[in-house]
């Protein structure tokens, strides 16, 4: 089999790669381990950039999300017990939409399907070679049957736990890594939200997340211990705590309702450096991690392919491979601004374990900071919004 370019994972980097370069006329093969079904329920992140929804809009994927998304004009900032409004439409002419990552999905796949694009689900034992050499080979099973992918070039859209990035000869890559002590438990409950926008909470027990994905569905998240079993967290307790954390002076409620889906999640910060070997570009998760308080992680991942994309379409028009080689580059300072970001937020809205009355009182200015001066806020709301694409 053969190819023009090889990709390795179905999650937003991977197809969103597959459908820019179909659309610029470059041939491609998606590989993903999990099935269609799987990686169509996975319940994941859902706050889109408006430059992201841009793309996907322009791109003739934009459909079902220009009815369905919700479109966001601020964030509320809840401490103290009061909720302080960043208006990030007001501070920078641009909004976020709420769209879950597995409602692209699954638009994206059937836009390469009906395109008669290739992308295979349950693929194992995906093995990359000749990565140094212009003639890469991706090996993989499917269906029973032992595949030699021959292509031009791989995209390792394969996420954190992914192969591609361990392809890599041992000592190339960069390894920068911070771990948090403490993790996400993400809960989806059927309940109409009980806040129009998404807030972010900063309580002494530590930080809460009230999102939403539909009018019906509201998304909620505790900061809870790193690998805390699940099984510490029934309903009820989840909704208690919710409540104590989101409260208000103000009379605020918050409606319950049957939790359909739950799971705990660690929170990361991780980037690797360069973001390509020879004929390998890694891109999204399989290069970086952001901690999910700047809801960053699905619009880098792909930023990246929309930078990787438009380097490909140069070199096979032209030939040249200027902009190929310096896709690492120029992913990465988007990449570190957006980790600051990230690294800034959640240090702002979590509660330490080795917070002392210090540190408490620094991150209460930082909040009060941003809740009341206009400087500061329009700075989050720029990072918030995102910056400029290619
Ligand atoms: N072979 C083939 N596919 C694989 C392999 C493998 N060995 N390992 C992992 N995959 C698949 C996963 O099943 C997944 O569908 O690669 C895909 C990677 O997708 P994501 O994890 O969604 O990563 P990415 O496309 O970079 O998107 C980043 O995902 O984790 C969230 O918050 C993150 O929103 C961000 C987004
Ligand atoms: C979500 O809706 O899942 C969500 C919102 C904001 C975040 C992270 C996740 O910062």
């Amino acid at each position: 089999m053969r190819t023009q370019v090889a990709i390795v994972g179905a999650g937003p980097a991977g197809l969103v790669l597959s459908h820019l370069l179909h659309l610029r006329g470059i041939d491609s093969v998606v590989l993903e381990l999990r099935s269609r079904d799987y990686v169509e329920q996975r319940v994941r992140a859902g706050v889109l950039e408006q430059g992201t929804v841009e793309l996907l809009q322009a791109t003739g994927v934009g459909e079902r999300l220009g009815r369905q998304g919700m479109v966001h004009h601020g964030i509320e900032l809840r401490f103290g017990g009061r909720r302080h409004r960043i208006p990030l439409t007001e501070l920078t002419g641009r909004s976020i939409t709420i769209y879950g990552q597995q409602e692209i999905v699954k638009d994206l796949i059937r836009a390469r399907l009906e395109a008669g694009g290739t992308v295979l689900f349950e693929v194992e034992g995906v093995r990359l070679q000749g990565l140094a050499s212009d003639r890469p080979v991706v090996s993989y099973r499917h269906g029973g049957q032992d595949v030699e992918l021959a292509c031009d070039l791989v995209a390792g859209c394969d996420g954190y736990h992914g192969v591609c990035r361990d392809a890599i000869p041992a000592g190339t890559l960069t390894v920068y890594e911070r771990l948090y002590p403490f993790a996400w438990l993400g809960v989806l409950a059927a309940v109409a939200p009980s806040a129009e926008e998404i807030v972010y909470t900063s309580h002494q027990r530590g930080f809460a997340l009230h999102s939403m994905r539909s009018p019906e569905l509201t998304r909620l998240y505790l900061q809870v211990d790193p690998d805390e079993p699940i099984e510490r967290w029934p309903d009820e307790r989840i909704w208690e705590e919710l409540q104590t954390r989101l409260a208000t002076e103000d009379g605020w409620t918050l409606g319950e309702g049957p939790i359909l889906e739950k799971g705990v999640s660690a929170m990361r910060s991780f980037v690797v450096e360069p973001m390509q070997f020879g004929r390998l570009f890694l891109a999204g998760d399989a290069a970086h991690i952001v901690p999910a308080t700047g809801a960053k992680g699905m619009n880098l991942a792909i930023a990246d392919v929309q930078v990787l994309a438009e380097a490909l379409a140069t070199w096979y028009r032209t030939g040249e491979d200027g902009l190929l080689g310096g896709y690492s580059a120029a992913c990465l300072r988007r990449v570190w601004r957006v980790q600051d970001f990230s690294a800034w937020m959640t240090g702002m809205l979590h509660r330490y374990p080795d917070d002392d009355g210090f540190q408490r009182r620094l991150r209460r200015a930082r909040l009060e900071y941003v809740a009341g001066s206009e400087a500061a806020a329009r700075s989050l709301a720029e990072n918030y919004v995102g910056l400029e694409r290619v």
